[in-house]
């Protein structure tokens, strides 16, 4: 089992998953590139997941917003006004921190040196810790009380709590006078508001009928404070949201619905079931827009944290945005003749979140023959690369036979050859980029009567099978669906 993210964090850089941005610059906080085999990891999981809530529904249909929007969609949706973190400074480091996430690292630290009591008081305190209006002084008054220091420093000379809007601000070319507030454009800070915006375009343009839903899949951006977490918590991500719009009073069977639907796309994806769970949101604790919200929680390295969000929005976001806009957003129900605004369940996933919980899913360290093999245990599905072809050796027999087997897996697979270093090498290499199948070309194949023959190996388990040319294919798609 990880104990940290550092073993994934290295091995997503040796081997071109995920890098720093402007790495050779020294980085940029939070902010973070995908490599060769990381960008066709992030593309499979993408494809899965458009593919199981799009093609899968005939009544869900995707668009492609811009991530630009206009200014009014922020106030209309709540976020100039209260998309915001509790902030809290060292005085003395002049260092900024998230102030409930100061308290939830007290906590840890508190469990860690086996202070149970004390660590469940204090979550018992952050966990009541204010509404929305009081919530600023009551984390003050936690930290105050306990004495929780700066990680960093250790000093205890704190500011006040203050809100921080998290959203980026930038200003719009022509129509820009400098710095005023009412030429500011923000980068969207989640997918969504992208979908109610068109909802009225996709309805009169598409023919659907409610219930129907609108999918998404795009970068959105956060300022966020505390970004020390690799790709969990980023300043610019990515999103494959679900806005599902439905008659008001079957909201909630379709809330529980969506719940279940979506835990079991992240089974089928390959993650284990004991490291999923479900944590419903409290009342008390819901966002603004919400009636009910439950995360789907994954157990990282870090502890159990949330990959996905369902919502259930009401009409929250239409009606804000009619009000706003001037426009009807409203559905006429020919049937029951009757005119509401549709309410909506929100499926929200990070991608990056879910490639993060995908490795540290697969990561795997074994013993064999007295040697630890590091080893992905991929969904072959969205594995990278899906099969290594090697010569045994470099010998224009081998070589030719495996350029030739390579040529015409090609076609229909992201496939690797390799012909450096040695067998061994070459396996392990693969093992820990997840590729599921290896095929190796030996003189056993080629110079035996018959078909010329090769070795598939299989990642899991590391056995063989010896298999004539013309039955690869058929062999790999078999394995590919087990
Ligand atoms: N439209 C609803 C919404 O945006 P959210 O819970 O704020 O809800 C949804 O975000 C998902 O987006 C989260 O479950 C998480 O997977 C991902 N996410 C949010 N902030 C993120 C960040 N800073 N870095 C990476 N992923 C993030």
């Amino acid at each position: 089992e990880l104990d940290s993210l550092d073993k994934i964090v290295s091995l997503a850089k040796a081997r071109g998953f995920i890098f720093q941005s402007s790495d050779i610059y020294g980085g940029l906080g939070a902010v973070y590139d995908y490599g060769p085999l990381g960008v066709e990891l992030k593309r499979n999981i993408r494809d899965n997941w458009w593919k199981a809530m799009t093609q899968k529904y005939e009544n869900i249909v995707g668009v492609d917003a811009a991530i630009f929007m206009h200014p009014d969609v922020w106030k209309a949706s709540g976020h100039v006004e209260g998309f915001n973190d509790p902030m809290i400074d060292d005085k003395q480091s002049k260092k900024r921190y998230r102030a409930d996430m100061l308290i939830e690292g007290e906590i840890a630290k508190l469990r860690s040196n086996e202070k149970f009591e004390e660590a469940d008081e204090l979550q018992q305190m952050l966990d009541t810790a204010g509404s929305r209006e009081g919530l600023c002084e009551d984390l003050h008054k936690i930290i105050m009380e306990n004495e929780i220091r700066a990680p960093e420093s250790g000093a205890f000379d704190w500011t006040e709590v203050r809100q921080f809007n998290l959203m980026f601000k930038t200003q719009f070319g022509a129509t820009s006078s400098g710095s005023g507030e009412e030429d500011a454009v923000y980068l969207r800070p989640e997918t969504a508001q992208g979908i109610f915006v068109n909802f009225k375009n996709v309805m009169d343009t598409s023919r659907q009928q409610i219930p129907f839903g609108i999918a998404q899949v795009g970068k959105a951006f956060r300022n966020e404070v505390v970004a020390r977490q690799f790709v969990f918590r980023m300043r610019e991500f990515e999103q494959m949201e679900m806005q599902y719009f439905v008659e008001p009073g079957t909201d909630a069977e379709q809330y529980d619905r969506w719940l279940e639907e979506r835990i079991a796309w992240h089974k089928e994806l390959g993650i284990r079931e004991s490291k999923l769970r479900t944590h419903p949101h409290p009342e008390d604790k819901l966002a603004h827009y919400a009636a009910a919200a439950a995360d789907i929680q994954y157990e990282y390295p870090i502890g159990w944290q949330e990959v996905e969000g369902i919502h259930n929005r009401t009409d929250f976001d239409l009606t804000q945005h009619a009000e706003h806009s001037g426009k009807k957003l409203e559905f006429y129900d020919q049937q029951q003749q009757k005119r509401y605004t549709p309410y909506v369940i929100e499926t929200s996933v990070g991608l990056d979140r879910t490639v993060l919980m995908v490795l540290c899913d697969a990561y795997r360290e074994e013993e064999v023959d007295g040697d630890t093999r590091t080893v992905l245990k991929l969904n072959p599905e969205i594995a990278p690369t899906k099969v290594g072809i090697f010569p045994l050796i470099k010998k224009d027999k081998l070589q030719d036979l495996a350029h030739k087997i390579t040529a015409d897996l090609r076609e229909d697979y992201n496939v690797l050859y390799d012909e450096s270093g040695s067998i061994g090498k070459r396996y392990r290499r693969q093992d820990e980029a997840g590729t599921p199948f290896c095929i190796t070309v030996d003189f056993d194949g080629v110079e035996s009567e018959g078909e010329d023959t090769v070795t598939i190996r299989y990642r899991d388990d590391m056995t063989q099978d010896r298999v004539p040319v013309s039955r690869i294919k058929e062999v790999l798609s078999e394995k590919m669906k087990s």
